[in-house]
């Protein structure tokens, strides 16, 4: 007699399928693509501050289900959606993402409690899953009784919610950043899918920066198409390089087709490329889990040679565009600094900042605003020439090779950068004594800062004082503060920066905590003097800003700064360069 046999499935599954992602952010990101499937417009994600017990709940506007779709659809473990309902969303055409009908169990590894709520055609259906029923429960999956509401909701209201709760507190919570991080790789450049975490839409489109979109029709993989963004901004990407778009989706992790290995690309613009390649030809040679793109595709390999070609060439085009660019931002200072050298000596000091510019291209302007003071103060000092002389002399009386060998590192320059460094890190112990005596006075400090701008650089990119400005402040201040008056004369000066503005200094007591007093005092002198300079920003050096003050509510220009944080920032820029040439002579 001819008997059929059953599978039995355990409830445990459902927890175990939840169990499979890699971190809880992985997880919200399979209920993202469902919102995606759904034909959502957007989706907001609301994460729980930490340390307490809110829900994580994921809202989208997309189509929503029917008690019907609940039951048949939503329901359904591990059917496949695409062969159910094709590879397209019904009205906007999206490529499906799901594909294995377990998605939903996702939110289960974050938490212990799921309430799906959804809206469609004027009903709303509502769903709870308790992670401890289907642990506990001794039948199969199917036999479970999932407690399900209906009721009536407005006719055009549509979307589903997903609530979080009894968050799995074993596991580190999702974190805001992580998740955006996770999702801009994927959704970042749509434009007709927004997504929200705690309220703040993913910003990619908005990641400033020269953008690049080419396309090819390669022989055997069809067309591939490569779109590239150098992200502006000192904040380094936290996932560079370009990834692999298959059938819409993503696999694996961004690459730069082995151009990361090649020397001649410079490595630090390498870090700002973000970017996508589609390559739908590659289908069949991604792995199952969609994880990677099986090895020895030969496919990908001519993909692969498309794109390093293509990523080499944009990236020079944008690498002697920037270095050309940050010279001009600079080359006004440079230039003026340079007037004072004679011409034999000029034309060298130009060469050595170019060689030396070039060596830290892609640092921050701040730092190469570093970099290029120290040189500058080098060139005005005679011992850099003296070096320079006594290594011409050595080539002309043969030692040549030597000669040149130092000369083709840059060698010079970096070991006359570190002994200018060393020089600076000297002034800045002086000032950290100085500021740490209770008798010091506002114009030693004074003093010590207007002969060393440098040490403010890390904001205010080279500042220098000069006559004129200082004259115009003397005549102003005189005529300010006389009679009984010029006992409140403050302790001030002015500074041109670079790009035509100016900055206004007011030195307070290293004892003195700055008040809002202080500020309004500031910013009435700062006034004052715009008649004179405009745009004009104002400084305020002094113990510390007063703990009363908050520093959000400050006009707009106006800067406050103990002595502490000047010279701390001024010896963490130092620091740097210092273990940059460290580095730089070992690789030489
Ligand atoms: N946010 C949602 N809005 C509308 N329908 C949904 C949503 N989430 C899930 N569904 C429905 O439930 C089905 C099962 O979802 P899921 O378990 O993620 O598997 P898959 O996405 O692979 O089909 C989906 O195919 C879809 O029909
Ligand atoms: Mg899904």
């Amino acid at each position: 007699m001819a008997k059929s046999a059953r599978f039995q499935v355990d409830p445990r599954l459902a927890t175990l399928l939840g169990e499979s992602y890699r971190s809880s952010e992985h997880a919200l990101k399979e209920l993202v693509d469902n919102a995606w499937d759904a034909d959502a417009h957007e989706v907001d994600i609301q994460l729980p501050a930490p340390m307490t017990n809110d829900p994580i709940v994921i809202r989208d506007d997309g189509t929503g289900m029917t008690e019907q779709e609940v039951r048949s659809e939503y329901l359904k473990v591990a059917s496949d959606r695409r062969s159910r309902k094709g590879e397209e969303t019904l009205s906007l055409k999206r490529r499906i993402k799901g594909r294995k009908g377990i998605g939903k169990f996702a939110g289960l590894m974050a938490a212990s409690t799921m309430v799906m709520e959804t809206q469609a055609h004027g009903k709303r259906t509502g769903l709870v899953i308790r992670k401890e029923d289907l642990l506990d429960s001794r039948q199969d999956l199917e036999k479970i009784d999932l407690p399900l509401t209906t009721s009536e909701c407005d006719e055009r209201d549509h979307g589903t919610t997903i609530t979080l709760t009894d968050l799995n507190q074993a596991l580190a919570f999702p974190t805001a950043e992580r998740l955006r991080e996770l999702l801009v790789l994927e959704y970042g450049r749509r434009s007709d899918f927004t997504i929200r975490v705690n309220g703040e839409a993913l910003a990619i489109e908005d990641i400033p920066g020269e953008a690049f979109t080419e396309r090819a029709q390669l022989q055997a993989e069809g067309p591939v198409k490569l779109s590239l963004t150098f992200a502006e901004g000192k904040r380094p990407l936290k996932h560079p390089g370009v990834v692999v778009r298959v059938g819409g989706k993503v696999v694996g992790k961004p690459i730069y087709f082995g151009l990361d290995e090649d020397e001649e690309v410079p490595g630090k613009l390498l870090k700002k490329v973000y970017g996508e390649i589609e390559a739908d030809g590659l289908a069949a040679d991604v792995t199952p889990d969609w994880g990677a793109i099986i090895e020895n595709s030969t496919g990908f390999k001519a993909v692969e040679t498309w794109a390093r070609e293509q990523l080499k060439e944009k990236l020079n085009k944008v690498f002697v565009r920037q270095m050309s660019l940050a010279k001009a931002r600079l080359q006004q200072e440079i230039d003026r600094r340079l007037a004072g050298l004679p011409e034999h000596r000029r034309r060298f000091a130009e060469a050595a900042l170019q060689r030396v510019l070039t060596k830290f291209y892609g640092e921050s302007e701040e730092r190469r605003g570093t970099v290029i003071n120290v040189m500058l103060d080098a060139f005005e000092r005679d011992e850099y020439w003296a070096v320079i002389q006594a290594i011409e002399v050595a080539r002309h009386q043969g030692v040549a090779t030597f000669a040149d060998a130092l000369g083709q590192f840059g060698l010079v320059d970096m070991a006359v950068i570190g002994l200018q460094t060393r020089r600076r890190l000297e002034i800045l112990d002086r000032l950290d004594e100085l500021m740490t005596r209770p008798d010091t006075q506002e114009k030693e400090l004074h003093q010590v800062i207007e002969r060393n701008l440098w040490l403010l650089e890390g904001d205010f990119t080279l500042l220098s004082s000069n006559q004129t400005v200082a004259t115009i402040l003397k005549k102003w201040a005189d005529k300010e503060f006389t009679g009984d008056r010029a006992k409140k004369r403050p302790d001030l000066l002015l500074c041109a920066m670079l790009t035509g503005r100016h900055l206004l200094i007011e030195f307070k007591e290293p004892g003195h905590s700055i008040d809002r007093d202080d500020e309004t005092q500031a910013t009435k002198y700062r006034d004052d003097l715009r008649r004179h300079f405009d745009p004009l920003e104002v400084l305020v050096i002094g113990g510390r800003a007063a703990t009363s003050v908050d520093a959000n509510w400050r006009p707009p220009g106006l800067h406050v700064r103990s002595y502490a944080a000047v010279v701390s920032a001024a010896r963490a820029r130092l620091g740097w360069l210092l273990d940059q040439l460290t580095n730089d002579q070992q690789a030489a």
